[in-house]
């Protein structure tokens, strides 16, 4: 199989799905990363890494639509079978979301249901939760609201700030995101009108 992932910032979770394709716990290849910020740190492990990237500077566009458009042509002729989107920092539009049905992965720093949006650990700290985590979901056009895939928790430990839980949580995500792509890859995972399913059975 072929991946895209698209990512805004440092790009740790795109590292670990590359190690991850590298030593072939994902037995598939990133064909090109793609980013919506230059100089985002994702594009110099790419580099690194030595995959083909693309940029699409959301501010050149005066609409999701626009940028969504433009993000989707720079992808064709990379034929991605899936798109994993990796602390990628942009709202994609309904159009987006519907080229890729069923294979398009995002990973949030929740337990959802609980806490869609940003900042989920201060969210988290302040409600005084015990546990946090992250999720792998589909992405459909709810933000933050496609069905989940798989879902890990850390420990909240009394002096844990912002930093220090996202810390955490980053680490779980490095796990439980190559671990969905793996499942998908290998066909085990699938997005059926709406019903997750691994190996057949229901999530
Ligand atoms: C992190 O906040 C992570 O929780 C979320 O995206 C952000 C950036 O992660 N998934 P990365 O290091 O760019 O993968």
């Amino acid at each position: 199989s072929r991946l895209a992932i698209l990512a805004s910032g440092n790009g740790s979770n795109m590292q670990a799905i590359a190690d991850a394709c590298s030593d072939g716990t994902i037995p598939a290849r990133i064909t090109v990363i793609g980013s919506n910020r230059p100089g985002a740190g994702v594009l110099e492990r790419a580099r690194r890494a030595g995959i083909p990237q693309v940029v699409v500077d959301h501010r050149d566009y005066a609409t999701r639509d626009a940028f969504d458009r433009a993000m989707l042509a720079e992808l064709e002729p990379h034929a991605p079978d899936l798109v994993v989107l990796a602390g990628f920092m942009r709202i994609l539009t309904p159009l987006f979301i519907a080229s890729f049905r069923g294979r398009l992965l995002n990973i949030h720093p929740s337990l959802l249901p609980k806490y869609p949006g940003l900042k989920t650990h201060a969210r988290a700290l302040a409600a005084g939760d015990r546990e946090h985590g992250a999720t792998v979901h589909f992405v459909t056009d709810e933000l933050d609201g496609g069905p989940p895939v798989l879902q890990a928790r850390v420990p909240i430990i009394p002096d844990d700030n912002a930093d220090t839980l996202a810390a955490r949580v980053l680490e779980l995500e490095h796990r439980i995101y190559p671990q969905a792509i793996s499942w998908w890859v290998k066909g085990r995972l699938r997005l059926t009108a709406g019903e997750v399913t691994l190996d057949g059975k229901t999530m």
